[in-house]
């Protein structure tokens, strides 16, 4: 099971933008089911600790900025291989090199600003997918 679920956030940008029904339906409309969802708002402290794979990057400080500048919607989706899948409906992570079409390519500003999160592994949706939600609140 834990191979077709993948976790999601729409960030702040996306959200300040007036994106977040256009890019749901866009996630609907690529065969995801939404098993959990949640508007919610990131301290700097939970951002820094979700990205904490790239605190030593340059971008890093930006990063957690950008992700605790504002409410986000956090979901966990459902479809068969989720992971790989997604990553292909949101597109490159510089939406410039975003193939047409894509979430990222329709919705992103720029490489910091790209408009949605995407698991990179079957292990970090599950980890990601428990950062934000019990098990309880997701429905199968
Ligand atoms: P995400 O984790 O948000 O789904 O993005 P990703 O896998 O496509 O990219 P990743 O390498 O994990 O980077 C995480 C986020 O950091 C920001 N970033 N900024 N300024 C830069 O050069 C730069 N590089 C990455 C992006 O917002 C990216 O989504
Ligand atoms: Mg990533």
């Amino acid at each position: 099971m834990a191979g077709n679920r993948t976790f999601t956030m729409i960030k702040p940008g996306a959200v300040r933008n007036g994106h977040i029904g256009a890019i749901l339906a866009h996630i609907n409309k690529a065969g995801f089911k939404i098993v959990a969802m949640k508007y919610t708002k990131l301290s700097a402290e939970k951002a820094g600790e979700f990205y904490a794979v790239h605190k030593e990057r340059p971008f890093y400080g930006e990063l957690v900025e950008f992700m605790s500048s504002g409410p986000i919607i956090a979901a966990v989706l459902e479809k068969d291989n989720a992971v790989a899948d997604f990553r292909k409906t949101i597109g490159a992570t510089n939406p410039a090199d975003a193939e047409p079409g894509t979430v990222r390519a329709l919705y992103a500003t720029s490489i910091g600003e790209n408009a949605v999160h995407g698991s990179d592994s079957d292990e970090n949706a599950q980890i990601e997918a428990s950062f934000h939600f019990a098990g309880t609140d997701i429905f199968a």
